[in-house]
């Protein structure tokens, strides 16, 4: 562990020399400083994680943030014009083209979400959470990577460009000549398992390189690039992104035209979902649920507290609609959309200013059992929502009230009842989500 806090340090020196937003590092920094062993070991090439202090620069060298913040290039749009110009209009740079950040965290139904975008057709380039690769490295070498929100946001801004190079540093193995079995999800990107990019493979190729559609060799992310370019729309899917306010300057690039959507959930179905999905890493929680005081300052507790505070400064953020936000941030609430499929992804796709294809349509019909009535009218069979409130039925009221003593504010903010008793929890004709738009 010493020797990791050693390396540790090192790279955040290194960091702060390359990078200028010392006011992010500093405190990362000063935080890992103050958790340096007094006498410290000498570094070994034995980290576990490979990474060592000329890996971690190698790869701070190629993102894209070394030209000044991007800003300047529309500051002289002032906001009268910027009222006046059709969406579309609003950045001719990107040529038309959206980028759609789907901006989330785990167990909000975001890979749900998010193949209504990927199921859009031939014109979207859909990325489900690269960011994965970028977030094991770091955590790994720096053993907490919340504070680097800018490395994302170089990353993602590359990839919006179709530049898969920052990323390529951050995937481990490294890729060879730009190619690579290890792509993570690559089988939930369409048009990643999809000819051109998909090189088929004979039958007795091994089974992990293949994608769902069709069997697939190991990805070339040169014919990523090309795809990518050649498509109209893209989409990025991350739950990776834990401050809206990081994203600024990737939203103001005049190369692009940047949609945020922000997907929330209730923080009790987070939890009792979580509990299931992430079973080991959940333990102190499973145990609570077994009966006993839950001590409010463990860290566990914190930590909910700490993700319910972070999504719901980032929905602030949005919602206050900053000039460089307006028209650019969206929320939806993942039990709307368990709700209203259809009517929701037609909301979405306006936002975003794309077409809301045929296909995706077909999509979201045969997977949410929505039925198109004879108004025109869609209508989801009550299953979809009732999937969306299982977890009343699998949290304990003890803990559904710790979420609510640690996420109050979130909750009020997002519409999401609080329940006094056990009896309203698991009562399934009272509802806990108050009837509520965010514009
Ligand atoms: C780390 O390095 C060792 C030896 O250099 C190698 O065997 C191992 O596969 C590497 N691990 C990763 C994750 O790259
Ligand atoms: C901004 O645009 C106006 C005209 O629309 C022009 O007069 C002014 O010089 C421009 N300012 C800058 C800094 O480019
Ligand atoms: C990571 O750092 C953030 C602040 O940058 C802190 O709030 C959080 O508790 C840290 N997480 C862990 C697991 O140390
Ligand atoms: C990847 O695709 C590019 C573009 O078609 C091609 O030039 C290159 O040779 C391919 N790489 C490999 C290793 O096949
Ligand atoms: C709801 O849908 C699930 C699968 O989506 C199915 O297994 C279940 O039987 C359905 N329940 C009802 C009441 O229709
Ligand atoms: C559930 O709530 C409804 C509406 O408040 C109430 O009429 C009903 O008695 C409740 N059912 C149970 C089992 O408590």
């Amino acid at each position: 562990m010493k020797t990791k806090y050693a390396i540790v340090f090192i790279c955040f020196v290194a960091l702060v020399i390359i990078e200028k937003e010392i006011n992010i590092i500093s405190r990362v920094s000063d935080r890992l400083i103050k958790r340096q062993s007094p006498h410290q070991t000498p570094q070994t090439p034995q980290d576990e994680s490979n990474i060592t202090q000329k890996h971690l620069l190698t790869v701070l060298k190629v993102l894209p943030s070394k030209r000044p913040a991007s800003q300047g290039n529309r500051t002289n749009f002032s906001e009268e014009q910027d009222e006046e110009l059709d969406d579309s209009d609003m950045y001719s740079y990107s040529g038309g083209r959206k980028h759609v950040l789907l901006m989330a965290s785990t167990r909000t139904g975001s890979s749900f979400v998010g193949e209504f975008f990927n199921q859009h057709g031939e014109n979207m380039f859909y990325l489900f959470e690269p960011l994965w690769h970028v977030e094991r490295m770091l955590a790994t070498a720096a053993n907490n990577a919340t504070g680097l929100g800018w490395i994302y946001r170089d990353v993602l801004q590359a990839l919006f460009l179709c530049d898969f190079s920052p990323l390529e540093k951050f995937i481990s193995p490294p890729p060879n000549n730009h190619v690579t079995p290890a792509l993570f999800r690559r089988e939930s990107s369409l048009s990643l398992c999809d000819e051109p990019v998909c090189s088929p493979v004979n039958k007795d190729v091994i089974e992990r390189y293949h994608c769902k559609i069709r069997r697939c060799g190991p990805l070339n992310l040169t014919l990523a690039t090309q795809s990518c370019l050649s498509k109209q729309h893209h989409t990025i899917k991350t739950v990776r992104v834990r401050q809206l306010d990081t994203l600024q300057s990737l939203v103001q690039d005049p190369r692009l035209d940047v949609r945020i959507i922000q997907l929330v959930r209730d923080p009790r179905a987070i939890l009792a979902s979580r509990m299931v999905a992430f079973s080991s890493q959940y333990k102190t929680w499973k145990a609570w649920a077994q009966g006993g005081q839950v001590p409010e300052n463990d860290e566990e507790v914190k930590r909910l507290k700490g993700n319910c505070d972070q999504v719901r400064i980032s929905a602030e953020m949005g919602l206050s609609q900053p000039d460089w936000l307006r028209r650019r941030y969206m929320l939806v609430r993942y039990e709307d959309i368990a709700r209203y499929p259809m009517e929701k992804a037609e909301e979405m796709y306006k936002f975003a200013g794309i077409p809301f294809s045929f296909q995706a349509r077909e999509w979201i019909l045969t997977n949410t059992q929505t039925t198109k009535e004879a108004s025109g009218i869609y209508s989801t069979q009550k299953n979809s929502s009732q999937q969306a409130e299982k977890w009343r039925f699998s949290i304990p009221f003890t803990l559904a009230q710790v979420v609510q003593k640690v996420c109050g504010p979130t909750m009020k903010l997002f519409g999401y009842k609080f329940v006094d008793d056990e009896r309203t929890l698991i009562n399934k004709s009272i509802s806990l989500l108050e009837d509520k738009s965010f514009y």
